[in-house]
């Protein structure tokens, strides 16, 4: 029996004046040929795997050939942990994801090509080959990857007002993951971060709109000019939608705002990421007046596929289907629900044989309609064609080279020098080479603090956690021969020789929840004291604060004489103590608004309150 698509096919592939000589059988039943790359052992080349069909065609001829199961298959997405490369080609695995700091041991780049290519042998050992995608959160870099270059966090590109830069920063990055044969990014966040107490704050590029749809110049990079091309990789919009207006910045919160308010605020980054062709929109965990974004069929269905006209795939957040009815359990109601919402894969990290058995129950029973089931597959095969992993399934190694080189290196310099925000300057800055300067601060020679989350693990932490140039190095480097730098974690043992002191202080690294502030943002007591030790000596501080946003610091500004927000630079430290120097001069612009107090949270704006530094404030030398 043909169906719908068989028609469909043939009656394409007769309008392309190409020979439908082929059978086109009942699903996984293909010609004999001779085997190739992406062919299937003993098949000839049929229309879904020659590149010289047009992407529909191939789509339609692969659905047509295609199992309830193997459309199934193809909208889970298991966590690496959780499945083996046998199980992706016996249930037909349409993707598998590291979750944050997931990593192959080694964690080297060769490693993750080698665990890369596993997968995807496995995937392929189904009777269509049809590969899988990998994906992951490489939010600032392929930060999963020890020896990746670490880029300045999406707070402090928003700071750049450089949308080329981001752009290349993008570049750069699918650079570095496709190395490892990773082709799925899970980046960027486009999220418009409104209360400064929210966790990922630091991953949003601003409070305002303007700012993350500027920033997804960061698609262009990451997918190239066009899809499939070399280094390219999928990038996703997310979180949508919303995420950043929770109430009390509490992540995973509730948005209570008007539809006039979402439209205005946090819809238009994602209208400006799929007029740039995103591949993939990864749905919020957050609710909307008190329905979860994973069940928000207007939005998802009539507001992103429909108004906007979004063509990619959507994709759930981690275990985010599970968490619909507010308990951590997978339910057959809200697998239903979800993909009647129009979600297209899930990415359900564990229970995903629950939930293929679940999805496949409520498709028999007539909950989840075969044309939704279609629609999701035709939207995830589209972007694997459009990718040419059926042409290129495997990891392209001739790119190792690349991941931490010294162009991407130089990149981010330039990028951690651009983001810098001088807030306050009595004259110490720049810092005079051939004098004594003094350096302190638990953020100041730790790599692992100056880099955030999301760095080789997913929460981040500080120490050496990989290769890179922590900010006092920088400052060594800079300060050159002439000059004596000293340093104590503590700022014990300074004394009035010394020209200038530099803490560089704020917060340790976090991700998601686990940095919600609550209880307000004030510096802890370790820094303060760091602080006050190097003010009671009489030599002249800059404060560099190295942080994921604004903090309460208006009580002790008075007292120090100058400050730079540095945000949370990644591996390049160097970048820092460029600005430090003047080498490069400050010329960063808050991407959100400096509150005088924790209590005045949200602040954002045009909202009337006073802040201590307005939003696009920042000062530079000499004027
Ligand atoms: C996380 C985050 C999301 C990330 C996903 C996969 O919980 O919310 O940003 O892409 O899971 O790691």
């Amino acid at each position: 029996m043909h169906s719908l698509f068989a028609k469909a096919a043939r009656f394409r592939l007769l309008a392309l004046g190409l020979p439908a000589l082929l059978v086109l059988g009942p699903p996984a039943v293909l010609a004999l040929g001779t085997g190739g790359a992406g062919t299937p052992a003993g098949a000839s080349a049929v229309p879904y795997l020659d590149p010289a069909v047009p992407v529909a065609a191939r789509v339609d001829d692969l659905l047509s050939r295609m199992s309830l199961d193997d459309k199934l298959g193809q909208m889970t997405q298991a966590e690496r942990r959780y499945v083996t490369p046998a199980e992706a080609g016996k249930y037909r695995i349409g993707s598998i994801l590291s979750a944050g700091g997931s990593a192959p041991k080694p964690n080297t780049p060769e490693g993750w090509a080698d665990m890369y290519d596993a997968f995807q042998k496995g995937a392929l050992s189904a009777p269509l080959r049809i590969p899988m995608m990998y994906g992951v959160d490489a939010v600032h870099g392929d930060n999963n990857v020890v020896g990746a270059t670490i880029f300045p966090h999406n707070i402090g590109l928003g700071a750049t007002r450089d949308p080329a830069l981001v752009r290349d920063i993008g570049a750069a990055t699918a650079e570095e993951m496709t190395a490892t044969g990773v082709d799925w990014d899970f980046a960027p966040c486009v999220c418009v971060a409104r209360d400064d107490r929210w966790g990922r704050t630091y991953e949003s590029f601003g409070e305002v709109p303007e700012l993350p749809s500027a920033m997804t110049t960061l698609i262009d990079g990451l997918q190239g000019g066009k899809l499939g091309g070399p280094s390219s990789v999928l990038a996703t919009a997310k979180h949508f939608v919303g995420d950043g207006g929770t109430e009390d910045g509490r992540d995973r919160g509730d948005t209570e705002i008007s539809e006039k308010d979402l439209r205005a605020v946090h819809l238009p980054p994602f209208q400006e990421a799929v007029r740039r062709g995103v591949g993939s929109v990864m749905v919020s965990y957050s609710s909307w007046n008190g329905v979860k974004m994973h069940a928000n069929r207007y939005l998802i269905t009539d507001v992103l596929k429909g108004e906007l006209g979004f063509t990619g795939f959507v994709v759930s957040d981690y275990e985010g289907v599970g968490r619909i009815d507010g308990k951590p359990d997978l339910t057959k109601e809200e697998v239903a629900k979800a993909i009647n919402t129009g979600i297209d894969m899930v990415m359900v990290p564990e229970k995903w044989k629950e939930f293929i058995a679940d999805l496949r129950a409520e498709v028999k029973d007539g909950t989840v309609p075969m044309a939704r089931i279609d629609d999701a597959n035709r939207r995830i095969l589209t972007k694997k064609v459009q990718l040419g992993l059926f042409e290129r399934p495997l990891a392209d190694r001739s790119g190792l080279r690349t991941v931490g080189n010294a162009a991407h290196r130089a990149l981010a310099r330039r990028a951690v020098a651009e983001s810098q925000v001088l807030l306050k300057n009595e004259g110490v800055l720049p810092l005079r080479r051939g004098g004594k300067i003094f350096v302190a601060g638990r953020s100041a020679d730790d790599i692992g603090m100056q880099s955030g989350g999301w760095t080789v693990t997913w929460q981040g932490s500080p120490g050496k956690t990989t290769p890179g140039t922590t900010i006092l190095e920088g400052i060594r480097q800079a300060a050159g021969e002439t000059s004596k730098v000293a340093y104590d974690r503590d700022g014990k043992g300074i004394d009035k020789s010394y020209g200038a002191a530099v803490a560089v202080v704020g917060e340790k690294p976090y991700a998601e929840y686990h940095g919600d502030r609550p209880d307000g943002l004030a510096l802890d007591d370790e820094d303060l004291k760091t602080i006050d030790r190097l003010r009671a000596s009489g030599v002249p501080v800059a404060v560099v604060l190295v942080s994921g946003r604004p903090l309460d610091i208006a009580s002790q500004l008075g007292g120090w004489n100058a400050l730079v927000a540095s945000w949370l630079p990644g591996t390049e430290g160097e970048g820092v103590a460029d600005v430090l120097f003047g080498d490069a001069r400050p010329a960063g612009r808050l991407p959100v608004t400096w509150p005088r107090d924790g209590d005045q949270e949200p602040i954002n704006a045009g909202d009337g309150k006073k802040p201590l530094f307005p939003f696009g404030y920042g000062l530079t030398y000499g004027g």
